[in-house]
């Protein structure tokens, strides 16, 4: 029978890709801001009671890093209010009603200072409030051993049109993109370490994850690492444009004065890959269908 799932945060940028690419697949429940004021719990729980989904993909996040970083220590800022207060009440309602979690959450619960990509079994320790309200959320979940959580690190799509017609939030690939097929220079940082997931790959991940229920925490991502730099370069190759159009800058450079951002933020796809393979990508053949899909 087809699971019914209930998406909190279909409009954002990750979002909006699942219920694009499930609905054929699970019968979804999308209820808007004004369906449903998230931050109401009474109002939450009185809903999952009433439509009693199988399994529920929560994608609602204060995302904002740097605006977040304004309310560090601030319970009752809408920082921790949705990272983490609203991840609480969700597992509540969850386990009371029988539904499956699966809550998406960050690479930026890691301090970047690792050698090499972040394994599940590697220890958190944030080093921005962001991070650290992400984190305080995964604890809740941890809470109830029958949920899941996916780390997913830098997702881009090609396309995001919001239901109003104007353009949803900019992520890096479609900032590189936009610029590069306009001939105009971007700004990319070198001395990072990422494993940026395209959307596609990570909904394609949820979907299993949903699919089998499946416990624990599973990091989502590019099956290899590069800098932003790498990915900008690759891009651009396969663009057949220009690479002095790209500029080199420094993490600290771009990021002086804003919250502070991990060094290394790439994550091992290994477990997750045990469980299902050929869903997860490189980033060369993210960039790829990037651009194919790209309008
Ligand atoms: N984007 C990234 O680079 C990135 C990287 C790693 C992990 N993640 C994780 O991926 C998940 C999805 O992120 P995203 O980039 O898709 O986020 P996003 O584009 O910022 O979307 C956030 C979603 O949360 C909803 N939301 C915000 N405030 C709300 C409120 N007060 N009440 C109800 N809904 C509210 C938004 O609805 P409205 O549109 O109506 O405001 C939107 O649907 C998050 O868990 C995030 O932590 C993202």
């Amino acid at each position: 029978m087809t699971k019914k799932v209930l998406v909190l945060g279909a409009s954002g940028l990750v979002g909006s890709r699942f219920v694009e690419l499930s609905s054929n697949y699970f019968d979804l429940l999308t209820p808007s801001h004004q369906d449903l004021d998230l931050l109401n719990f009474e109002d939450l729980n009185a809903y999952i009671a009433e439509k009693a989904p199988d399994a529920i993909l929560n994608c609602v996040a204060y995302t904002n890093v740097d605006t977040a970083e304004l309310e560090r220590e601030d319970k009752q800022g809408l920082s921790y209010q949705l990272n983490s207060g609203l991840v609480e009440a969700l597992v509540k309602a969850a386990s009371e009603h029988s539904a499956y979690l699966l809550q998406v959450s960050t690479d930026f619960v890691f301090d970047g200072k690792k050698g090499s990509p972040y394994t599940e079994d590697d220890i958190p320790n944030p080093i921005n409030w962001y991070g650290q309200t992400k984190l305080i959320g995964e604890k809740f979940v941890h809470q109830e051993p029958s949920f899941g959580i996916a780390r997913i690190q830098m997702p881009y799509r090609a396309n995001f049109i919001k239901e109003d017609g104007t353009e949803g939030k900019k992520d890096f690939a479609r900032f590189f993109y936009g610029n590069l097929s306009l001939d105009k220079p971007i700004k990319v940082v070198t001395n990072q370490i990422i494993s940026p997931v395209f959307v596609d790959d990570a909904i394609r991940a949820f979907q299993v994850l949903i699919d089998r229920k499946e416990r624990g925490v599973f990091h989502i991502a590019s099956t290899n690492q590069i800098t932003p730099l790498g990915f900008a370069c690759e891009m651009a190759k396969q663009m057949h444009v220009s690479q002095e159009l790209i500029q080199e800058t420094t993490l600290d450079h771009l990021y002086q004065g804003k919250a502070p951002r991990p060094k290394n933020c790439a994550l091992n796809t290994r477990k997750f890959e045990t469980l299902s393979e050929g869903v997860l990508h490189s980033t060369t053949e993210g960039i790829k269908s990037f651009l194919q899909q790209v309008s």
